[in-house]
């Protein structure tokens, strides 16, 4: 049976891991896969999450099952973590899904049942495996402007004006914070200017948010997607705890929908219930409960907010020290973009064979848009990549 089986794309970001995994050289560099790694090159359990691991194993007294939407008060405590009070808890549904990935399929699989002719806007670029999903899915994408090359920023008038020729009822899929690849972000009014926008065409927004915390700060991550959700009638939010807990493995995500109707919330959660069943059943308990005892906890709260301060405070040195170095190697500012940018990637705005060329030549791995996870980077290995792009250039 399975011989009839074609042969599947890989992912990039995944085939470039498995390059690097058989890369026998000792001083390679992976700045790869969206992992963040400290000082030492680790990626450690973070201390609130070891804590709170530890009570639950010693409380924890069975493992039954627990519910198709997962455990409520990590949603309750995730929809707090996100939204704050920008949207009432009477106003919006939500489940328990298997990472940041697990919380966009069952959206996407929720959309297909609304109504399977609409159209998902997607940023260009965006995180490849959104089109690979949606395409995956059967669900019918665009693309809208997003990034200039040129100016290393956002092209918001582009994004406009794309998303203007939006249909009612279709979609449009924005990065939360810390956008993935370009490291570029929507400002405040640009986020209003999108609800509005938004509102006008009769489409919704739907927010994937993966690193909250890993820009600005857990709370000036999602200022934008705040204003956006007090302002339009209904928003969905795809989460991810792989990042910001640490939790890769572990499989933690939240699938939110918002409507200030509240009519169509039961609906929603029963459907959320219902695509749960019909793929996973339940979703996986332990990480889920372990955020969620963190995030109700005032002193594993307090940890893990000094825990994410540090990371995003070691990313944001980074990219200044990868600035300054660069602009000595290369004896040129054209790389000065990266401390406007935040969170794990930046794009370094280098050509496909000067990608391979540093793979090759140099060890240094990078996606082959050339995505860079600062995240994955140190003080010594800042001076490893800035010469190795500047014998490439
Ligand atoms: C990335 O973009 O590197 C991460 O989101 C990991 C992944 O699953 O692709």
């Amino acid at each position: 049976m399975f011989e009839l089986l074609k042969e599947q794309p890989a992912d990039n970001i995944l085939a470039l891991m498995g390059m690097y995994a058989s890369d026998k050289r000792t001083e390679k560099l992976d700045l790869g896969v969206g992992v963040y790694r400290n000082s030492d090159g680790l990626t450690p359990v973070m201390d609130a999450v070891k804590k709170a691991e530890n009570t639950l194993l010693k409380d924890q007294i069975s493992k039954s099952y627990v519910g198709l939407l997962g455990n409520l008060e990590f949603v309750a405590s995730m929809k707090k973590l996100i939204l704050s009070k920008s949207i009432s808890d009477d106003n919006y549904v939500g489940a328990q899904a298997p990472g940041g990935t697990g919380s966009l399929h069952q959206l996407f699989l929720l959309l297909r049942q609304a109504n399977p002719e609409l159209t998902v806007w997607i940023s260009s670029p965006t995180w490849p495996n959104h089109s690979s999903m949606l395409k995956h899915l059967g669900l019918n994408f665009k693309y809208y402007r997003y990034f200039s090359e040129k100016t290393a920023s956002v092209d918001f008038d582009g994004m406009v004006s794309d998303l203007r020729q939006a249909g009612r009822n279709d979609v449009i899929l924005l990065h939360g914070c810390c956008h993935n690849p370009t490291g570029a972000n929507l400002t405040l009014s640009q986020w209003n200017e999108v609800a509005q926008l938004c509102e006008r065409l009769g489409v919704m927004p739907m927010v994937d948010l993966a690193y909250q915390g890993f820009g600005r700060g857990l709370n000036e991550d999602v200022e934008g997607l705040r204003c956006m959700a007090s302002a339009v009638p209904e928003l969905a939010i795809a989460a991810s705890c792989s990042k910001n807990f640490g939790i890769y493995r572990d499989r933690v995500g939240v699938a939110l929908y918002c409507n200030k109707d509240t009519q169509v919330l039961p609906i929603v959660s029963g459907n959320l219930k219902s695509v749960n069943r019909l793929t996973y059943s339940f979703p996986p308990d332990w990480g889920a409960t372990v955020v969620s005892m963190i995030l109700r906890d005032k002193n594993l709260r307090q940890l893990w907010d000094s825990e994410v301060n540090g990371i995003k405070d070691n990313i944001n040195v980074l990219r200044l020290e990868l600035k300054n170095a660069l602009r000595r190697s290369t004896k040129s500012d054209r790389f000065a973009f990266l401390t406007d940018h935040t969170g794990m990637f930046s794009r370094l705005g280098l050509s496909k064979e000067q990608v391979v060329s540093l793979r090759r030549d140099h060890a240094v791995y990078m996606v082959g848009d050339s995505r860079i996870n600062i995240a994955g980077l140190n003080s010594q290995t800042v001076e490893v990549l800035s010469n190795a792009v500047a014998k490439v250039l």
